[in-house]
C-alpha cells in the first residue's frame, strides 16, 4: 500500500525550540512537550469555582482544572466511573446506533456526519452507560456545556451552559456533588474531541482501502489531524526548557499538532503510515493524560467502521469551528455507496 502525505492544518507552527509569544511560550518539540507534561513544576491553570450547580461550579470541581492537591482524588472519581465501562461494548453500541441512523436517512442518498453521528452517537452511548436518565437529551446539554468549558467563553454561552449543567445534574444518578461533577466532566471532555476524531477519520480515511484497519487509521488521524491541537500549563518557578529560560508564572501552550510531526519522534512526519512506532501526544501524557483514551478510540471506531462500509466521500473539505485548541469540522457530508 502506498501511503499519502497529509500536510499540517493551517496555523500549525513548525517544530523547534520554545518560542516566546505574548508573554508566554509556545512549545512544539515532542521531547519538550513530554518534559512539561511529566514535570510537576508545570501546573494546569486552575478554575476558581462558583455557585453550586453552575458552569463555574462544574469547572471548579472537575479534575481537569483542579490544583495539584485536589487533582488525584477527583481524577479517581472519573476513572472509577470509566472502570465500569467495557470499551468493546461501547464500540458495538456505537456501531449499532450508527447503523440505525444510517438506515433512517439512507433514502436521502447522503448524510451530514458531524450533526447526525459524530456529535451524537459517542455521547449518547456514554451517557446511557454512565446512568443518565435521558441519554438523548443529555447530548445537546453536554454539547452546550462543552462550548463554554474552556477559558474565554462569552457570557451568553456561559448562561446557556449554566442551564445545561442544571439539566445534566437533574438527570444524573444520585452521588456526591464531586462525583456527579466528575461524571458530567467525562461527558464534556468526550464531546468535541471524539467528534473531531471521527471528523478527521471521515475526511482523510473514508476512501482508504479496506485492508487498512480502523485502529491504524485512527492512530494516524490523531497524529496528523489531531482534534485537540494543544493544551496549557503554567510554570511555577524559573525553569529551563529546551535551552530556554522560562520565567515564574509564564503560561505555556503545548502544541500537540506540531509535536506529533517532530521528525525526531516521527521520521518522514507528514506521511500517513499505519503502525508507526513512537508516541502520539494527542491524548496528553503524565498524571493528567486522558483517562478516556480507550473509550474514545472504541466509540470512534464503532462509528467509523460502519461509515467505511456504507459510505463514500462527498463534497469539498469541511470548514472548522473557530477555537484556540480544538479542531472539529462544522459540517461533513458523505454519500451512500
Ligand atoms: C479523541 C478523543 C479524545 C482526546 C483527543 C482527548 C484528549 C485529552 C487530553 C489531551 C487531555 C489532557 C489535557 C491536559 O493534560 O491538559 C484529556 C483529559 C481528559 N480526558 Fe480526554 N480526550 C478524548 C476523549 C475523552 C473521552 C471519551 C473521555 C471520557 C470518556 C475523556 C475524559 C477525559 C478526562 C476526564 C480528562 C481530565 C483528566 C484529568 O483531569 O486528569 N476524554 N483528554
Amino acid at each position: 500500500m502506498s501511503w499519502p502525505m497529509i500536510p499540517p492544518a493551517p496555523d500549525t507552527p513548525a517544530c523547534g525550540p520554545p518560542v516566546p509569544v505574548d508573554g508566554g511560550w509556545v512549545v512544539t518539540r515532542h521531547a519538550d512537550v513530554v518534559a512539561v507534561l511529566t514535570d510537576p513544576r508545570y501546573v494546569v491553570p486552575v478554575a476558581p469555582g462558583g455557585p453550586p450547580g453552575t458552569l463555574a461550579w462544574l469547572r471548579g470541581t472537575v479534575s481537569r482544572f483542579s490544583a495539584p492537591d485536589r487533582h488525584p482524588g477527583r481524577r479517581a472519581l472519573g476513572v472509577a466511573a470509566l472502570g465500569d465501562l467495557d470499551p468493546e461494548e461501547l464500540r458495538h453500541a456505537a456501531a449499532r446506533q450508527t447503523e440505525a441512523t444510517l438506515d433512517r436517512v439512507e433514502a436521502a442518498g447522503r448524510v451530514e456526519v458531524m450533526g447526525r453521528l459524530a456529535r451524537r452517537v459517542p455521547l449518547e452511548v456514554l451517557a446511557a452507560r454512565l446512568g443518565l436518565a435521558d441519554p438523548a437529551a443529555a447530548v445537546p446539554a453536554v454539547t452546550t456545556v462543552a462550548a463554554a468549558y474552556h477559558p474565554g467563553a462569552d457570557p451568553v454561552a456561559m448562561a446557556r451552559a449554566d442551564r445545561a449543567v442544571a439539566a445534566l445534574l437533574a438527570m444524573s444518578p444520585p452521588a456526591t456533588a464531586e462525583a456527579a461533577a466528575n461524571r458530567i466532566g467525562l461527558l464534556v471532555q468526550a464531546a468535541d474531541a471524539t467528534a473531531g476524531l471521527i471528523g478527521a477519520a471521515v475526511r482523510h480515511g473514508l476512501a482508504a482501502p479496506a485492508a487498512l484497519g480502523t485502529a491504524d487509521l485512527l492512530a494516524e488521524m490523531l497524529r496528523l489531524d489531531p482534534p485537540v491541537r494543544a493544551t496549557r500549563r503554567v510554570a511555577t518557578g524559573a525553569l529551563r526548557l529546551g535551552g530556554r529560560e522560562i520565567g515564574p508564572d509564564a503560561p505555556l501552550l503545548l502544541r500537540f499538532d506540531a509535536a506529533n510531526r517532530d521528525p525526531a519522534a516521527h521520521p518522514d512526519p507528514d506521511r500517513f503510515r499505519a503502525g508507526r512506532p513512537g508516541a502520539v501526544l494527542t491524548f496528553g501524557a503524565g498524571p493528567r493524560g486522558c483517562p478516556g483514551e480507550r473509550h474514545a478510540l472504541a466509540l470512534a471506531a464503532g462509528v467509523i467502521e460502519v461509515l467505511r462500509e456504507r459510505c463514500r466521500p462527498a463534497g469539498p473539505p469541511p470548514r472548522y469551528a473557530p477555537h484556540p485548541t480544538l479542531r472539529v469540522p462544522t459540517n461533513l457530508e458523505v454519500m451512500f455507496r
